[in-house]
């Protein structure tokens, strides 16, 4: 088993195009060999071409949302092709703020998913639960079948292309991490599926991030975890000297 460890930064809606360049200049050149720690930015659609453009060979930028469909009469949306076309290479898929205010569906997450492989873009695909499935005990059962049904269809190969990253919704910009113990038990399950669906040397290959109030002062006991590949982070991406320390965090992993 091999899994490069992966921190992704996904900033949502923040940043203006000065903010964003001055925290690629200065990012950069510092983050780690991509060998040993593959350090990704989900940036807004609106700063990509500019960021690809000024991305190192460690520092690679991501999209945090596209379209299914090739292309069409779908106003504001953005293909597959046309990120390809900038030389974006990863997208985010099916993030939990995208389900609950943009009536993304398991459906939807699913086509995405397929429509990213295919254009040689990496997905990371998000399922979390909320705090209600939390409390009432099916956590587990609820992220197994967003999985499932995000993979229908998926092939053994496309899926190898795939990363997950596991973000229970009550953890995102609360403060409220689970425990290390409790995101590596979700994420175990998954993986669990993963062999399901794929069997294990497949299942042992894909990553599979944890993403909910990462923070420098955190992360190192959630990558301490057996099954925890990395992070998927939000405000503590903003700020270029929390990013790097949680990229060289994940140089110990
Ligand atoms: P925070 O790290 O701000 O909690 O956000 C997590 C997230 O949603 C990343 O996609």
């Amino acid at each position: 088993m091999n899994r490069i460890p992966m921190i992704a930064g996904n900033w949502k809606m923040f940043k203006t195009k000065d903010d964003a360049l001055a925290f690629i200049y200065a990012v950069n050149v510092k983050v780690p060999e991509k060998e040993k720690v593959e350090s990704v930015i989900c940036a807004p659609a609106i700063f990509l071409r500019d960021l690809v453009k000024r991305e190192g060979e460690d520092l690679r930028i991501g999209a945090q949302n596209m379209h299914e469909l090739d292309e069409g009469a779908y106003t504001g949306e953005i293909s597959a092709g046309m990120l390809k076309s900038y030389g974006v290479e990863y997208v985010v898929i099916g993030h939990s703020e995208r389900r609950e205010y943009y009536n993304e569906t398991d459906e939807s997450v699913n086509k995405k998913l397929i429509q990213a492989v295919r254009h040689e873009i990496t997905p990371i695909v998000c399922v979390g639960e909320s705090l209600e499935i939390r409390e009432n005990g099916t956590t587990n059962t609820f992220v197994k079948d967003q999985v499932v049904k995000a993979y229908q269809n998926v092939t053994e190969k496309e899926a190898l292309e795939t990363v997950i990253a596991y973000e229970p919704i009550w953890a995102i910009g609360t403060g409220k991490t689970a425990t290390p113990e409790q995101a590596n038990e979700t994420i175990k399950a998954i993986r669990d599926v993963l062999v399901e669906l794929y069997g294990t040397t497949v299942a042992e290959q894909i990553r599979i991030l944890y993403g909910g109030s990462v923070k420098p002062n955190n992360v190192d006991e959630l990558l301490a975890q057996s099954d925890i590949d990395g992070a998927l982070v939000g405000g503590a991406s903003l700020d270029p000297d929390s990013f790097l320390t949680l990229v060289n965090a994940a140089l110990n992993k």
